[in-house]
């Protein structure tokens, strides 16, 4: 994250790193306590655009997303899964922080290699749950870029791991 914005930061020649490193991260972070606990409804959705995601599942293949929805099992799973980005967006944008959110990250790309989640699955993802945000936040072009260059930053990582050379 730090590189990707130093390089910004180049172009536009004025820039004060920390702050703007600071910036993003509170709009992220304003932005995703307003839906953090919706965990269900956002697993619900990304489950309702990519069926394909959902049947990867095997405690949700083939079953009726509706029903599932209601269940304590669905709650658990989305609770670990929509969770993951509660404790990215809680990380500080230090280095421990960024050495933290690396470790989070490469052990999901290690643990959906070994599912045989795809990396077009992982994009798939990435435009449902950026569709959900736009929809439930207060969603303006600086909530829009920061939780672009957010989620660049963390698959980039991701994407690095899936194919062998972790960060
Ligand atoms: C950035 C996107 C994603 C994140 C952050 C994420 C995160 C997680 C986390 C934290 C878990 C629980 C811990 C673990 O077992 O590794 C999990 C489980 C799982 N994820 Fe993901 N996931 C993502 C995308 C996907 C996609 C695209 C698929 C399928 C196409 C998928 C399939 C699964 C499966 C099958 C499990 C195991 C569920 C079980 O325990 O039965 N995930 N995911």
């Amino acid at each position: 994250m730090k590189l990707f914005i130093f390089t910004l930061c180049i172009v536009a020649a004025t820039c004060d790193l920390a702050q703007f490193v600071e910036d993003q991260t509170e709009i992220i972070r304003a932005s995703w306590n307003q839906v953090k606990h919706n965990e269900v409804d956002i697993l619900y959705s990304i489950f309702a655009a990519n069926p394909d995601i959902q049947a990867r599942f095997p405690q949700f293949a083939g079953k009726d997303l509706k029903t599932l929805k209601s269940s304590s099992s669905f709650a658990s799973h989305a609770g670990r899964i929509v969770g993951f980005f509660s404790k990215i967006t809680e990380l500080n944008p230090n280095d421990s922080g960024v050495s933290a959110a690396k470790t989070l990250i490469n052990e999901v790309a290690a643990s959906h290699k070994g599912r045989g989640v795809s990396k077009a699955q992982f994009n798939a993802f990435r435009v449902s749950l950026t569709a959900y945000l736009a929809d439930h936040v207060t969603w303006n072009e600086n909530v829009a870029q920061a939780w672009e260059k957010g989620l660049d930053n963390v698959y980039l990582v991701l994407f690095s791991a899936f194919d062998g050379s972790p960060m």
